[in-house]
């Protein structure tokens, strides 16, 4: 193997093991805070006052109009486009998934997230929907390294927010179709905003691509609609699938119609797509790419095949959701940026089938009167195709995995790994059960080997002749995380379905004592020797903290993960994304203080004793200089 035979380890860094209410890093290494969230964009907006939320300083007036204008809550996606080429110039785009209002609003305190009492909630305390709603959606800074490390540039004019209210476009095959239609847009070609956009991605001419993922939790009032005499069934069957349901997790149907089910049955579908975001002009909307499918998207890593045909992986988080890939019908324009601009509204979407053997293929999810696609199994056209993409990949045959989260491409080999994170409901022995409106095959396969999965698992996926464009790859278990200190398994061929739920795999990495501990993977991230990075989200085997892991994918060290960085208490640990010279590492330190609240904070991270935890955006550099792991 010509890549295993060019690469040594080069990282050299000693591994971390311990957690504590903070950013630990290895000796030698440092971070800077680069954007909290609150912090203004503009020197004509304050910062939020952090100081005041404990005396339900959110609800008052003008707090939403100014978030608009602030870096947004949960940060998790981070991209970074050079500005120069001396690697002190950037832009950073950075996804704001969601918010977690018990540590924003003092109200929450008092709230019992009991059956029903959203509604009460909200209806005490309307202001709290529009704050929200500006707390998500994505931003992009400038950000410049200077003595004190990388500083947010305010005032640049490529500072820009995107909210729940940003009008975007809707392209690809879906646009205009009659499912995206809605009061508000009878022309189904504007949307509103972007929400729930968890990891993402960037495109080879300069752009960025947010995922919308947990779309789920912003609609109400799913049982009501059922009971229109009126409905669509297979409107119906389209949220159940995606587990819409009566009570939104967040309120918004409360006091903004457009989230009411009852009001607009088709507001969801103009969610839960791919959206390019051009960082570099500030007055081009977003677009979403609707031929990329329409599920719980969690990240795209795309790269340019041989052929010069644009690849896109993507995961589907849910529980026996699937793995897809898209193929552009055009060719990348390596001399002309702006030729690519829609180039990802033409192509093939795919969805993976894994087979025991250890290979896999790529099923076309294509429209046809007369193949499995077609109008009796509820599709009318390629546009309902990509919108119900679920429902079309369970027809197909693909597997159903264990939550399959980010997906990037190994810019040195080109291999494709993906996060299954982990999934309560994989059973040890084959049974079938309901799941989101659906009948699955719950137990053990080749790809979700062990049932329950409670630590996740990394899947390293091999297009035959390294084509991207492949219909056939091959795939192997990377990684099953766990304890390596528990039933440490060495040999792949162990690696069967049924395995014991303690047992953990590193590649085949046979010595235990220099393995860290790892449990539900989930962004990744490439250094540019082509190490694998790993955040996690989730349960660790040892009740540490969330943090970052790295390892070596070729060479006789293939597999050797060890902890690179632990994270505050509450919080989950996403971005994963290398400065191109491989100096700067960003990190999204997502909701630290989860579990506690305003008026009983759980973590003091960023800021320090007696201050309220902060999501924030961090970048770590080696003191001194030099290749981050090195
Ligand atoms: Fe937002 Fe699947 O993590
Ligand atoms: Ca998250
Ligand atoms: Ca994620
Ligand atoms: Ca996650």
């Amino acid at each position: 193997d010509p890549v295993a035979a060019a690469t040594r380890n080069t990282l050299r860094f000693a591994a971390i093991d311990r957690s504590r209410d903070d950013v630990v890093l290895p000796d030698g290494y440092t971070y800077d805070l680069v954007a909290r969230w609150g912090d203004s964009l503009f020197t004509g907006t304050p910062d939020i006052d952090m100081a005041m939320l404990a005396e339900g300083g959110l609800l008052k007036s003008g707090i939403a109009e100014q978030q608009t204008r602030q870096f947004g809550q949960n940060c998790d996606a981070i991209r970074y486009f050079p500005l120069d080429s001396r690697g002190k110039r950037g832009l950073l785009c950075v996804n704001h998934e969601y918010t977690s209002d018990e540590l924003m609003f003092a109200s929450h305190d008092g709230f019992d997230a009991k059956k029903g009492a959203i509604r009460g909630y909200i209806e005490k305390h309307p202001q709290v929907v529009p704050v929200t709603q500006a707390a998500q959606g994505v931003s992009v800074i400038e950000i410049a390294l200077g003595r004190d490390g990388w500083r947010l540039v305010k005032d640049s004019r490529f500072n820009r927010r995107i909210t729940a209210h940003t009008p975007a476009e809707i392209r690809g095959p879906a646009r205009g179709t009659s499912l995206v239609r809605t009061k508000g847009d009878p022309t189904g070609t504007r949307v509103f905003g972007t929400f729930a956009g968890c990891a993402g991605g960037e495109t080879p001419w300069g752009t960025y691509l947010s995922a919308e993922e947990n779309i789920q939790d912003y609609f109400g009032n799913l049982r009501r609609l059922k009971e229109m005499p009126d409905v669509d069934p297979f409107v119906i069957d389209a949220h159940r699938r995606f587990r819409m349901r009566q009570e939104s997790a967040y309120g918004w149907d409360v006091t903004d119609p457009r989230f009411d089910l009852v009001n607009e049955p088709c507001e969801p579908f103009r969610f839960g797509w791919i959206v390019e975001i051009d960082p570099r002009d500030p007055q081009r909307p977003p677009v979403k790419r609707t031929a990329l499918g329409r599920f719980a998207h969690e990240g795209a890593g795309t790269v340019v095949a041989k052929s010069g045909h644009v690849a896109v992986y993507m995961g589907d988080d849910d529980k026996f959701e699937h793995i897809y890939k898209f193929v552009t019908s055009g060719r990348f324009d390596k001399d002309d940026l702006a030729a690519n601009r829609d180039l990802l509204d033409a192509g093939a979407l795919y969805v993976a089938r894994f087979d025991a053997d250890g290979t896999g293929r790529w099923l076309p999810m294509v429209f046809d009167s007369r193949g499995p696609l077609n109008e009796r199994a509820g599709f009318r056209h390629q546009g309902d195709v990509v919108i119900k993409a679920r429902a079309a990949a369970t027809v197909l045959g693909a597997t159903p995995m264990d939550r399959p989260e980010d997906m990037e491409v190994n810019p040195v080999t080109g291999r494709i790994y993906v996060s299954c994170t982990n999934n309560a409901e994989r059973t040890a022995l084959p049974v079938t059960k309901m799941y989101a409106g659906r009948e699955v095959e719950a137990g053990p396969d080749a790809a979700n080997p062990r049932g329950k999965n409670p630590w996740g698992h990394i899947i390293e996926i091999h297009e035959n002749d390294d084509d991207h464009t492949s219909l056939e790859f091959r795939w192997e278990v990377f990684i099953l995380a766990g304890d390596p200190r528990g039933k440490l398994i060495t040999d792949i061929k162990d690696v069967r379905p049924g395995i014991d739920r303690n047992s953990a795999y590193f590649a085949g990495y046979a010595n235990a004592a220099d393995l860290s501990p790892i449990g539900s993977p989930d962004n990744l991230g490439f250094d540019p020797d082509g190490n694998l990075w790993v955040v996690t989200d989730g349960p660790q085997p040892r009740n540490d903290n969330n943090g970052c892991w790295v390892c070596p994918t070729t060479g006789p060290d293939r597999g050797r993960l060890r902890q690179f960085m632990s994270g505050p208490i509450g919080a989950e640990i996403c971005g994963c994304q290398f400065t191109p010279d491989g100096e700067t590492f960003f990190l999204s330190i997502q909701h630290p203080g989860e579990g506690g609240s305003v008026l009983k904070p759980r973590s003091h991270w960023p800021d320090g004793p007696g201050t309220q935890p902060r999501s924030s955006v961090i970048a770590v550099r080696k003191k001194g200089g030099g290749r981050v792991g090195t």
